[in-house]
């Protein structure tokens, strides 16, 4: 949702403005664009469209070199994607980039419309910028810090800001407040980014602003203030990612890079959590005591990792006997939901920084219900407020349809599930042990599926002029159709529904035509053969069906145009196998339909706004 750069240094400033946004292009495309600080004052550059729109724009423009600056790109909140409404947001005095929402910006402006300011775009960070010059302005005249502070008191909403002033042209102030921002520590040079994978070519050396932080940011050092301007110390991380691991080695596109780096990413969550054959939470405070305890546990999460927590609430369920709920983040917060403090909320999320879902963490939170967090990145903001946290090891994921990360989501579900049971006295201690060896070798489980491509290609190329597609299946085949049709309409454009097998025909069976293509999932021995019934409902009134079952299963005549068929595996964690075809499905059919796999129209990944 917009990324944001800074920069104060030796190197040129276009370029690693131009190295940092390409990195953060994953969080927003409708438009990129710099404010460089030059000797005449602040030069802005700025275009609607990719990257490459602004840099052939910079590149005619042939500027003098410049040590200073800041840069966006840009997901639209207010106002369409135009060069006007792109960022940086300037007046001659200051230059702005923001990510975010200003939440009051219709009374400011219409206070600065009174007192004569005029604007041109319709953004609400214009409206922040022309407080900020306002304030500059005043008398008696104000240093730019106190014009900035000044100006944010009267503001509303959310924000991670870079801000450039004419009058000191080499520092970058940095300002956060419910929108992620952290600084970067070179030698001689510092950075300001949205995210770790910005600096990567520079620095692995990072701080993480707090709630209201201020960083003054200098080519010789970064101070800190906090809410109260007080100066503050924050602590100095180490990315453990490196620049590699957030580009694309040779495939066409990071989300295939991703898939293929999914059974890696399994050892790295799993492996860690495991302690002579059993799962081992490494989180004192869930003590098998406490675990016993639990009386109601709710999963919340946003996209495809409230996807992962619907194959969590049945694991949790079917082995532990625990009542699990899933609820979307964005209604959880709005709906009151009933919350007792022996209950445990689990947050989901790759970014840590969704929006609603770090507003439903707070809600629990404030209802004195304990928060276990399933996140992906170190630091992020949902890590920082949960009471613990279970990170998943995916490294960065770039592509903005997500793959390894709810695989790794998955992995740390299932192990929660297994420990659970087994504090709880649901499984053995046998079995809790061959479930996680299991669990340990889902990696190699799912090589030959990644190794079966050819085959999905095949499959997407019989079906890439499809216009809607369903996706059937019950139990957790019904949690996997969810995600498989969300992969599919999010990259490849095609509308596509997932449905529990048994309710097709309450409705939706309506829509079942001569060629309408069904993809029904029958992995779970109980209610394959219903399943598979289901599907032939569907063949009978000429859908073309896609059946995606495991090796044994006798598929009868006349079910199935094809049969995807997946090796034997624990039924329990048959989920970690089948996603792999789904989401390689997906991937080929955006390929074959010339999508842009990686930067699907008007999604961003990292969504932190509601
Ligand atoms: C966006 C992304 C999805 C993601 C969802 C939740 O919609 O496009 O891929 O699943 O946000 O994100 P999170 O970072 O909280 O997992």
């Amino acid at each position: 949702m917009c990324g944001i750069v800074g920069y104060s240094g030796k190197r040129s400033a276009q370029e690693v403005l131009l190295n940092g946004l390409e990195k953060l292009e994953y969080r927003g495309y409708d438009s990129a664009g710099v404010a460089l600080a030059l000797e005449g004052g602040i030069y802005v550059v700025k275009s609607k469209g990719r990257l490459e729109v602004l840099r052939r724009k910079l590149e005619a423009e042939n500027l003098p070199e410049s040590f200073c600056g800041i840069g966006h790109t840009r997901w639209a909140t207010h106002g369409e994607p135009s060069d006007v409404n792109s960022h940086p947001h300037s007046t001659p005095r200051v230059s702005i980039v923001h990510n975010g929402i200003i939440e009051n910006y219709g009374p400011l402006k219409a206070d600065l419309l009174a007192k004569g300011v005029t604007f041109e775009s319709e953004t609400d960070t214009e409206v922040l910028v022309k407080l900020i010059d306002y304030f500059c302005c005043a008398q008696p005249k104000q240093s730019p810090l106190a014009a900035l502070r000044e100006a944010l008191a009267m503001v509303r909403g959310s924000y991670a800001l870079g801000v450039l002033f004419r009058d000191e042209p080499d520092t970058i102030y940095a300002v956060k407040k419910e929108s992620p921002l952290i600084v970067g520590w070179g030698e001689g040079e510092n950075f300001v980014a949205s995210d770790i994978p910005a600096l990567l070519k520079y620095t692995r050396r990072y701080s993480v602003l707090e709630e209201g932080d201020m960083a003054v940011v200098k080519a010789d050092g970064i101070r800190f203030y906090d809410a109260f301007g007080k100066p503050v110390e924050r602590e100095v991380l180490t990315a453990d990612w490196d620049e590699e691991a957030a580009e694309k080695g040779g495939y066409p596109h990071f989300m295939l890079k991703e898939i293929h780096e999914q059974p890696a990413a399994i050892t790295a969550t799993v492996s860690p959590r495991v302690e002579d054959g059993m799962p081992d939470l490494r989180i004192p405070e869930l003590s098998d005591e406490k675990l016993r305890s639990i009386r109601n546990i709710h999963l919340v999460a946003c996209g495809t990792a409230m996807h992962a927590g619907m194959v969590g609430k049945t694991a949790i369920e079917r082995l532990a006997r625990v009542p699990a709920e899933v609820d979307i983040a964005s209604e959880f917060r709005y709906r009151d939901p009933i919350l007792d403090p022996d209950d445990l909320v689990i947050i989901i999320s790759q970014s840590g920084e969704t929006s609603d879902t770090l507003a439903a963490l707070r809600l629990a939170k404030s209802r004195g219900v304990p928060v276990l967090a399933v996140v992906n990145v170190v630091g992020s903001s949902i890590a920082r407020a949960a009471d613990y946290v279970l990170y998943t090891y995916a490294g960065p994921e770039i592509a903005v349809a997500s793959t390894k990360a709810y695989m790794v989501q998955l992995c740390t579900l299932y192990l929660f599930a297994f420990r659970l049971a087994y504090a709880r006295g649901r499984l053995s201690e046998a079995e809790t042990r061959r479930l996680t060896a299991e669990l340990l070798r889902a990696g190699e489980v799912i090589q030959p599926r990644l190794a079966d491509c050819e085959q999905i290609k095949y499959l997407a190329s019989r079906f890439v002029n499809t216009q809607s597609c369903f996706f059937i299946g019950r139990g957790f085949d019904y949690a996997l159709s969810l995600e498989g049709s969300l992969k599919l309409k999010e990259i490849s454009y095609v509308h596509s529904d997932a449905y529990a097998a048994g309710e097709l025909k309450h409705g939706t069976i309506s829509l079942i035509t001569d060629g309408v293509p069904v993809i029904a999932l029958a992995t779970q021995k109980q209610v394959y053969e219903k399943t598979i019934s289901n599907a032939k409902e569907t063949k009978s009134r000429g859908a073309r069906v896609i059946l995606f079952t495991t090796k044994n299963v006798v598929v009868p005549e006349g079910v199935a145009d094809y049969v995807v068929r997946l090796d034997d595996y624990d039924e329990l964690l048959m989920p970690l196998q089948l996603i792999v075809p789904l989401q390689l499905f997906a991937y080929y059919m955006a390929v074959l339909r010339g999508c842009d796999v990686d930067k699907p129209r008007n999604l961003a990944k990292s969504v932190t706004v509601e």
